[in-house]
């Protein structure tokens, strides 16, 4: 596959995607997307990727959003064509079977927080400062910022971001529960490895299953409970769950095969 805008290494199971256009602190240029959107289709069915750490190229950004150029001119149905186009790329990163980490490096704006937003985990450096200024531009977040950021730190707190278009630290982004981790700059990619590598140490099929339900979390609870035990159900009858409770049972350490 070619990616003109990303470097992708895989080792082990886990893939880091580095979003590479430094000169521009990485912003989302229809390449990135473009490149974005085919990484992933590939990989949700690849046997060699078992679960990925997106970051940004440089020490400055991981991506400082939007790249604002494509936006001279832009009219209202290309605005919304626009808006559709990012917001079909994050969903599938969003949706993706495997665990998805953004290892944010350093800003996080606009459409580069929204990526990381759509990434089921996210890490960060104590560098890192997150914000949506779309409203310093005249426009709003469009790539899924007003429906994902109030589902993870609540809307009064969404709102007033989206509002202030305010640039917040990593630590506030900790506490408020944007991020899971903060980690000196120079240790934030160890962090990032160990946290996800614990993850792919359990049953794969189980991991998958799992992120499924944590989607479900948005809909209805009736409606996710279903899933829910629909889901669970799903795990049964898996080769690795005989495994893990034999293990259990025998108290030796699970050895799954993702079956
Ligand atoms: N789109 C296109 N280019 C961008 C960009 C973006 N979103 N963000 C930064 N760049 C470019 C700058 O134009 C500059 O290019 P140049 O060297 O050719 O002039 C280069 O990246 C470095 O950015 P610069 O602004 O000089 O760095 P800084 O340290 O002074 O400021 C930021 C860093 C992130 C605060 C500032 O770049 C910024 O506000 N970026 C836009 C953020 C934004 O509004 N994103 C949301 C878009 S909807």
């Amino acid at each position: 596959m070619t990616l003109q805008t990303l470097k992708v290494t895989v080792d082990d199971g886990m893939a880091v995607v580095v979003i590479d256009r430094p000169e521009t602190l990485n912003a989302l240029s229809r390449q990135v997307m473009d490149d974005l959107d085919a990484w992933f289709a590939w990989a949700a069915s690849a046997p060699s990727v078992h679960g990925v750490l997106l970051t940004g190229a440089g020490p400055k950004s991981f991506v400082a959003g939007a790249d604002i150029k494509q936006f001279k001119g832009m009219g209202p149905e290309e605005g919304k064509a626009f808006a559709e186009r990012g917001q079909a790329v994050f969903s599938r990163i969003e949706r993706f079977p495997k665990p998805v980490i953004a290892v944010v490096n350093g800003f996080a704006l606009g459409g580069g927080s929204e990526l990381a937003l759509a990434c089921h985990m996210r890490v960060a450096s104590n560098t890192a400062r997150f914000g949506q200024p779309e409203v310093n531009l005249g426009i709003i977040p469009g790539y899924g910022g007003t429906q994902r950021l109030p589902r993870i730190v609540g809307k009064g707190l969404a709102t007033e971001l989206v509002l202030t278009g305010d640039m917040i630290t990593a630590d506030r982004a900790y506490e408020i529960g944007l991020v899971n981790h903060v980690f000196a700059p120079e240790d934030l990619m160890d962090g990032a490895r160990k946290l996800l590598r614990g993850i792919l140490n359990k049953a794969p099929r189980a991991i998958t299953l799992t992120l499924e339900a944590v989607f479900a979390s948005d809909l209805p609870i009736e409606r996710g409970l279903q899933h829910e035990a629909a889901l669970f159900g799903q795990a049964c009858a898996t080769e690795d769950f005989d495994e893990g409770v034999d293990a259990f049972l025998g108290r030796r350490t699970a050895d799954f095969k993702g079956r």
